[in-house]
Parts: C-alpha cells; structure tokens; sequence
C-alpha cells in the first residue's frame, strides 16, 4: 500500500503594518543600533499597534489569504491548529477564534504551547491526523503577538521580539511528497532562563507580581543560546543522517529565526552554506510561532517541487525538533 504523507499545499503570511526599529528602541531603552545588529542581526520587527487587534486576527488574516491562494472552500476544513503562546484569552483556544472568524464550519482544533518551537510541533501534531486518514485538509498556523508580553523597558528581551501569523494547507499525498520524519524534544531544564512567571496556576496575576513586572516573558539569553545551538544542530544531524543522507543532499534549512548568529553557528556546525539557509530575522526579529511558516512564505516562489527542506526549531521549555520534507509544488 502506498505511504500517505501529510504535505504542504499552500503558504501565507501576515504581518502588522507598523515597524518597530531599532532607531525607535533606542528611544525607548539603553541600547544601540550597533550592538542589536551584531548580537541577533535584527534590524525592524513588526508591531500591532491597534489595541482591539489580537493573535487571533493576525492569524485570520493569513489563514483568509491562504484559502484564496489555494481555492480552498471554507467548509472543506476539517481542522485547524494554531501554535501560540499569546492566545487573544487564557482560554478559549486561538485556533477556535480563528476558525470562528474565518468561517470554517466543520473545523475543530486546538492551540498547541510549544513557545518558539510552536509551529514546528502543531505542523507534526497536523500531520499524524493525515497520516492516518483521519482529516484530509488541515490549516496549520503560527502565530504570536509577542508585544503584548515583552517588557519594553527589558532591554535584553525588548529587541528581540515581533509579531506576525503564517499559515499552511497540510493535505494528503501518495507521490511521496511531504513530510518524511520528524523528532520532537523537550526538557524541563529550560523553565528558569526562559519563560512568563505570572498568570498561571502557580502564580496568578497580582498587584506584586504586576510591580514586579512578571506579567511580561523573561529570558536569560546566554545559557539558552548555549541551548538552542546545541539543540537545533543536534536535531538536525540526526534527521538527515537516520535518513541516509548528507547536508549536500538538502536543499534548504528552514530554521526558527531567535538570533542570527545562533542560525549562522547552527548551519557552520552542519557545514552547510548560508545561502540555502532561509533567514529573514533582519525584517521581522522573532515571532516565535510565525518565524518558520514566514520563511517558507518568502521563499515560496523559489521552491520546486521535490527540494528537500529540513525545518528545525528550539524555544521554552525547552522545546526543540527538526522535520524533513520534500516541498510538494513548484513555487510561482
Ligand atoms: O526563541 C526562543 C529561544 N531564544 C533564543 O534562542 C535567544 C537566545 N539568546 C540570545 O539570542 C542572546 O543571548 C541575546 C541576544 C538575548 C543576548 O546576546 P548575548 O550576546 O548573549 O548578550 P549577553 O546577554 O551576554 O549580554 C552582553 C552584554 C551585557 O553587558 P555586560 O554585562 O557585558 O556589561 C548586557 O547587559 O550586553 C548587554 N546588553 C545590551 N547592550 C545593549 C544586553 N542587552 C543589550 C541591549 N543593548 N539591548
């Protein structure tokens, strides 16, 4: 019997109008231009500056144009699953905003937390309701709204963050396309450096924790670069090497985009050369659960079908994972 595969079949983004550079971070907090280029390679980030708007509409805003893109009739939805960390509510589920706003009437869904590996992990979580047949047309989404949780009187975290949504069609495919493995990680070691301390069962949000400006994200950068080199560039050997393959046999490294010079140590440990590396934290800083599907967005129209991608993130948690596919259309 022929292997079903669960396959990308379409792409969209949205991002905010509104850019935060690092000229208007200066204003704001004691830092430089100079140093945030050289530390993370950031240049602007996208920002919502419209206080009524929230993750949920960034993510209908893409998963309406990712319909329209690839003809997709609302009803045909089966299910749609958002990779978030900045739901519109504690609950419901992003995914059940975005399905509601959309108008998808047969989808069910259901938000996965996996911080920056979100996309990475709701596309694998996606896949195995293809795989078996269950559902037959799945909208995957990443999207976060990262200003509404960044302290922006933090320097060391402020710079880093933006917002934005991408979206995928993940559909069934017996031609061998789609994806081919994955591996998923994670260890509780990373709780301390990096994550939001208040508004939790363990700690609910109080007039102390707000004066101790623990309703925002926390990170402490250096032992979680540490982490997420060794993590992504561990993951990634051991997917193209349990496949029988070499880095020469790739033909695009799709990895989160936190900091450039953690994506550059990560392709320089693999050997592999930067300009098959999709990059574009320069524009957009990092969206968490949107970076992956943004890259995929942009490089869409160079993209023929059979490339070989590995994709591969690491976020809070820690979280961490690769997934290999082979790009199932040609780009435009
Ligand atoms: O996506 C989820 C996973 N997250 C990540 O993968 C992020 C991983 N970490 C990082 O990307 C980096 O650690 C950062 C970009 C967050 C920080 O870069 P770093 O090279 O690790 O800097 P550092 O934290 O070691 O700080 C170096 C210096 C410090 O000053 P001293 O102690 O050497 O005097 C900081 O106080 O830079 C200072 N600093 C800044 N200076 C200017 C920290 N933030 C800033 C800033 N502007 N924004």
């Amino acid at each position: 019997m022929t292997k079903i595969r669960a396959a990308i079949t379409g792409i969209a983004g949205y991002v905010p109008e509104d850019k935060l550079t690092n000229a208007d971070l200066e204003k704001m907090v004691d830092t430089n231009d100079e140093w945030i280029r050289a530390r993370t390679g950031i240049q602007e980030r996208r920002i919502v500056k419209d206080p009524t708007i929230a993750t949920s509409d960034l993510g209908a805003e893409a998963v309406r144009e990712l319909l329209r893109k690839t003809g997709t009739k609302p009803e045909e939805v089966d299910m749609l699953v958002c990779g978030t960390v900045t739901a519109d509510y504690r609950f419901p589920d992003a995914a059940n905003m975005i399905s509601y706003k959309v108008g998808l009437p047969n989808a069910v869904g259901y938000d996965v937390n996996a911080a920056c590996s979100g996309f990475l992990f709701t596309l694998i979580t996606a896949s195995q309701f293809i795989e078996t047949g269950k559902y037959k047309k799945i909208v995957v989404v990443g999207a976060d709204m990262m200003s509404r949780i960044v302290d922006y009187e933090d320097r060391a975290t402020c710079i880093l963050f933006g917002d934005a949504a991408g979206a995928v069609l993940l559909e069934p495919n017996s031609e061998g396309y789609g994806i081919h493995d994955s591996i998923m990680k994670a260890d509780g070691v990373g709780l301390e450096h990096l994550y939001l301390k208040a508004g939790g069962a363990r700690y609910p949000i109080t007039h102390e924790a707000i004066d101790a400006r623990e309703q925002f994200a926390y990170q402490n950068g250096r032992p979680v670069f540490k982490s997420a080199v060794r993590g992504m560039s561990g993951v990634v050997k051991q997917i193209i090497e349990q496949n029988d393959l070499t880095p020469k046999d790739i033909d695009w490294v799709t990895p989160h985009q936190a900091n450039q010079r953690i994506i550059e140590a990560v392709a320089n440990m693999m050997d592999f050369p930067m300009e098959r590396v999709m990059v574009n934290i320069h524009k957009y800083g990092n969206t968490t659960s949107a970076t992956i599907p943004l890259c995929l967005w942009e490089w869409e129209s160079q993209l023929k079908k059979g490339d070989r991608i590995v994709l591969t993130a690491f976020g809070g948690g820690y979280t961490w994972g690769s997934i290999l596919l082979t790009w199932a259309y040609d780009g435009e």
